[in-house]
């Protein structure tokens, strides 16, 4: 079987040439939309990543160029039409864990990068300034956080804040009992708003979670709280957030993913003018970190994306898909 990637990488090509033992690859910079679906030729199956757009017409397309499967080397699925897949007979398959603990590592990461602020210590060391002014962070032991979303990443972000001694809430629709076991309190949303030092989201981009952030919850979370988002840019409405960056209300806000970052994270624009606005200004803001979707990226992940995107095409090719890996069964 002929398998065509879509805004490949090197490292994409990278880690699925080192696993792969049967298949075709051809790989594609471009993202997959309609205008880059001519460049399929032959394929059964693409595989594609976060930002590829796959709505009903590009599936229509997909269905006409006799697309069988449609390979997801991540997570969450937002950016697939599961509905026009199903009608189309096309299967959709996805890696649902490849490191939960990559992503929620990142995520302390940004909370300890803005908070003890590393990241401006290193420039002024580099070039001999050893002042300390303006570096003040705060201790994390006794802090109160809250995860919204306790699934398999935000249940190994609530583990590691809990072994820097801080108070961890939770919500999610469905509390994890191993959790309460461990200490991690599950409560209403507007109380873990109301009483968190730091909240981060780890619940994925649903219409019921579209916009959590927004200026009401904004207004509900402490003054000078911080925020951080390793999720989907979508959860957050990124006005709200400048606003409230403004005001002084947040008082740091951390993120991996935006909203409208298809066009943007993953691409070298060092010598573009970029368009983005909003997110122009939130990089002017001393308290505010931006990482461009890099979450999941870790040897041991790639490794794992890679393999079990190989295994989820086999399952397919004999007849078995994996129902924990499958979105859509054709
Ligand atoms: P998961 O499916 O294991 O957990 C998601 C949790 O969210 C579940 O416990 C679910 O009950 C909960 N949830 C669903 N709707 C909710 C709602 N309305 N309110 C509160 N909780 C709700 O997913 P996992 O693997 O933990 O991933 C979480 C998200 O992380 C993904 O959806 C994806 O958007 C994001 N992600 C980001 C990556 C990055 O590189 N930055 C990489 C991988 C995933």
């Amino acid at each position: 079987m002929k398998i065509s990637f879509f805004s490949s990488k090197s490292y994409d090509r990278s880690y699925f040439n080192r696993f792969n033992t049967s298949y075709q690859l051809k790989f594609y910079d471009t993202d997959l939309s309609l205008e880059s679906i001519d460049l399929l030729s032959d394929s059964q199956a693409v595989c594609v990543f976060v930002n590829d757009q796959l709505n009903a017409d590009v599936i229509k397309q997909l269905a006409a160029k006799n697309v069988k499967i449609i390979a997801l080397r991540c997570a969450g699925f937002n950016n697939v039409d599961l509905q026009a897949a199903k009608a189309h007979g096309i299967a959709v398959v996805r890696v649902p864990a490849y490191s939960p603990h990559a992503v929620a590592e990142h995520a302390v990461a940004l909370i300890l990068t803005l908070n003890r602020k590393t990241h401006k210590a290193y420039n002024r060391v580099r070039e001999g300034n050893f002042s300390l002014e303006r570096l003040t962070g705060f201790d994390l032991f006794g802090k109160t956080v809250g995860v919204i979303g306790t699934g398999k990443i935000g249940e190994a972000f609530a583990k590691i804040m809990k072994g820097f001694g801080c108070r961890v809430l939770a919500y999610d629709l469905q509390p994890h009992p191993d959790l309460v076991a461990l200490g991690i309190e599950y409560v209403a949303l507007d109380a873990l708003f109301t009483a968190s030092d730091i909240v981060s989201l780890h619940c994925p981009l649903t219409p019921q979670t579209n916009r959590l952030i927004n200026a009401d919850t904004l207004q509900q979370m402490k003054p000078n709280a911080m925020l951080i988002n390793t999720s989907r840019g979508g959860l957050v409405d990124t006005s709200a957030v400048i606003k409230a960056l403004k005001t002084g209300h947040l008082g740091y806000f951390g993120i991996d993913v935006y909203e409208q970052e298809a066009d943007l994270f993953f691409h070298d624009l060092s010598e573009s003018i970029i368009q983005d606005d909003m997110l122009m200004r939130l990089m002017s803001f001393p308290n505010v970190l931006i990482t461009s979707h890099q979450g999941f990226f870790t040897e041991e992940a790639l490794c794992q994306i890679a393999q079990v995107t190989f295994q989820n095409i086999r399952d397919f090719e004999a007849g078995q898909l994996n129902p924990s890996t499958t979105l859509v069964q054709p």
